[in-house]
């Protein structure tokens, strides 16, 4: 089995954020055949399509991270009952110019972490439809709607609760397979 490359796309880009967090622990839970990296979307503009073709930096950056990894996983919080802006505003400048949408056929996992009881589930709905639309296979189990919880993962990712370390194990070893049958 050949080495995956998977972008993790975090959709909270404040600097104490959880989402961060559980995205760290879920790259070192990441089996051997994922090399996972987080990949920028702090720096983008916002999104203007008078500007799309421009060669902005950051967009063209991002556009070649998501190109060239073999799946995309994304760890988001859920802002207002949907996804936070910046994480709009990176899958539009990916998705475009027309016809040159970057996320197409990449195989992708999502996962999430809010205090409150519904763990970004309500986001992470939006989140599946938006990927639809732009061609993503998606992984539709398990779905991690995790409630952060004080002291739950710490700033290296690493996790205090047993169960949860398995669970997110579990997910991971799922989205490993998930990107090893969609990938080209
Ligand atoms: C939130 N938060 C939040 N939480 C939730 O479970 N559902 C929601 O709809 C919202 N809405 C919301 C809107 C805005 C603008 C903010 C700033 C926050 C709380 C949110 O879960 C909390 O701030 C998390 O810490 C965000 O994740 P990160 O940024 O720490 O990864």
């Amino acid at each position: 089995m050949s080495t995956r490359t998977i972008g993790v796309v975090v959709g909270s880009t404040r600097k104490e954020s959880i989402n961060r967090k559980l995205a760290r622990a879920l790259i070192r839970l990441a089996p051997g055949s994922l090399r996972c990296e987080i990949v920028r979307i702090d720096d983008l503009p916002v999104f203007n399509q008078d500007r799309e073709k421009d060669a902005i930096e950051a967009a063209v950056r991002l556009r070649r991270q998501v190109a060239e990894a073999d799946g995309i996983l994304f760890v988001t919080p859920e802002h207002n009952r949907s996804i936070p802006t910046a994480l709009k505003n990176a899958l539009d400048w990916v998705s475009r110019p027309y016809g040159e949408n970057k996320w197409a056929g990449k195989p992708a996992g999502i996962a999430g972490t809010s205090p409150g009881a519904v763990g970004t589930a309500v986001a992470q709905q939006h989140l599946r439809g938006m990927l639809g639309y732009l061609d993503m296979p998606t992984l539709g189990q398990p779905e991690v709607f995790l409630q952060f919880k004080d002291g739950l993962i710490d700033d290296d990712g690493e996790i205090s609760e047993e169960s949860t370390r398995k669970f997110l194990k579990g997910f991971m070893d799922r989205y490993a397979a998930w990107v090893e049958e969609h990938a080209g």
